[in-house]
């Protein structure tokens, strides 16, 4: 058990009153990347800042980008980027570090691959664990180079090259990360690269794309991309993140007295499964379109306190559209009447920790019956579920568990302890002061 632990004391009233999130952090990272390739000055706005997505803006800045983006007053990062564009990234004189980040690391292989020079890329002990092949794999096949060639782990050397050969690749999973690589790879290559999904991921990069002058076709399962293109410049607004609203709706649906409405959020469907599932468990939740950034998407979600929630079960196919909400929401389920189900759950052993485990031993400390079978997730919930005092949760490092158990402690009449927390800086530094004040 991790020494560094934060008392998380019960909120001190409902959670009321309309808020904001931070950019969301997936189109964040890809506004940052698209404005590095592209040719030009790009102006972006609503960015969020956090370590994950400045380990994407030292990464492009180490390659040669110039990244003027200053604090804003709401806590987000807005100005330009210029890029490398045609004359491409320059050698960095030592390993790229992508700290805690997934998506820069799987991302930045695909930016590298079609430029002829050597990038180390390593992370923290989080990131060195996770699976790299599915990137590299696609890569190579693509002409890049990867030192040592097929290593799964982190530190891994890529040597690019300027003849890509376009691909068709069947992806073994959903994967939005897989995808953006071979995609961004695909922009260079001679001819039309493909990519076909076991089940839709997330679009941002097939709609965000076009804005840089890099015209994608895409269907739900397909997308590719005609190279070689040159990107230009564009100019991106960040919304706010459906990753982050979702730990606060989920507090507010558990929290008696609740009622809470999030306002300029993403509300493109391959990321709302959340609220689809809420909704399914019988939710007091609705959401309201009110306009769209290039071809995102935003608006309104709206959530009131339920005291009656039943458990559901929810597809394969609908994984991906709330991959990053399976902890929290298996804590909704926690207090739902019967069992919740979610399919196909592998993907989740291989996140920034083993959520999986992680979330079946965290439910178990609060009494709950959780189990895996085979890549299923089951949860028999209890809706007289109470926190008994003195738990203390183990969050693993991971910003989506550490924001999890801490609304076990929030939502409840007891303190609870979870380790790490800090760790909730990657994705929502301010998660904390930020129910807090919605509940004063
Ligand atoms: C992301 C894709 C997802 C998600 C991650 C962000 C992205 O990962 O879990 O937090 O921005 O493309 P996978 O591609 O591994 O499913």
């Amino acid at each position: 058990m991790s020494s560094d632990v934060t008392l998380i004391d019960p909120l001190e009233g409902p959670i009321r009153g309309t808020t904001r999130v931070p950019g969301d952090k997936s189109i964040s990272h890809r506004a940052v990347l698209f404005s590095a390739m592209a040719e030009g000055t790009s102006r972006l706005s609503g960015v969020l800042d956090s370590a994950d997505v400045n380990a994407s803006i030292e990464a492009v800045r180490a390659l040669g980008a110039q990244v003027d983006l200053e604090k804003q007053a709401d806590g987000s990062l807005e100005g330009t980027i210029t890029g490398w564009g045609s004359e491409g990234p320059k050698q960095p004189d030592k390993p790229i570090d992508c700290a805690n980040s997934g998506t820069t690391a799987r991302l930045l292989m695909g930016v590298l691959a079609p430029w002829d020079i050597q990038v180390e890329l390593t992370g923290d002990s989080s990131l060195k664990k996770r699976p790299m092949r599915r990137i590299t794999a696609p890569l190579m096949k693509m002409g890049v180079r990867f030192e040592p060639a097929g290593q799964e782990l982190l530190p891994i050397t890529e040597i690019g090259t300027p003849k890509l050969r376009a691909i068709n690749y069947e992806a073994p999973m959903a994967s939005a990360q897989l995808k953006t690589a071979v995609l961004l790879a695909g922009v260079y290559a001679q001819g039309t690269t493909t990519v076909k999904e076991p089940a839709p991921s997330r679009n941002h990069t097939e709609l965000m794309l076009p804005e840089y002058g890099v015209p994608t076709t895409a269907s739900s399962q397909t997308a590719s991309v005609k190279g070689p293109a040159l990107m230009q410049a564009s100019e991106v607004v960040v919304p706010g993140d459906p990753s982050s609203a979702a730990f606060l709706v989920c507090a507010a649906a558990i929290k008696p007295g609740s009622d809470l409405t999030i306002e300029n959020v993403s509300l493109n469907t391959a990321r709302t499964g959340f609220v689809r599932t809420l909704e399914r468990m019988g939710a007091d939740i609705d959401v309201v379109h009110t306009g769209q950034e290039g071809k995102e998407p935003n608006g309104t979600i709206h959530i009131s306190y339920t005291p009656v929630l039943r458990g559901c079960e929810i597809p394969a196919q609908h994984i991906a559209s709330l991959v990053d909400e399976v902890p929290i929401l298996s804590l909704v389920a926690a207090h739902a009447r019967g069992v919740t189900v979610f399919k196909e759950v592998g993907e989740l052993r291989v996140k920034e920790a083993d959520r999986l485990a992680a979330t079946i031993e965290g439910l178990a400390q609060l009494g709950i019956d959780a189990w895996e079978e085979g890549n299923d997730l089951y949860i028999e919930g209890n809706p007289d579920l109470v926190v008994a005092p003195g738990l203390t949760f183990e969050s693993y490092g991971d910003h989506r568990l550490a924001m999890t158990w801490a609304i076990a402690g929030l939502t409840s009449n007891v303190p609870v302890e979870v380790t790490r927390f800090g760790s909730v800086a990657v994705s929502y530094p301010n998660f904390l002061s930020t129910i807090q004040g919605l509940a004063r």
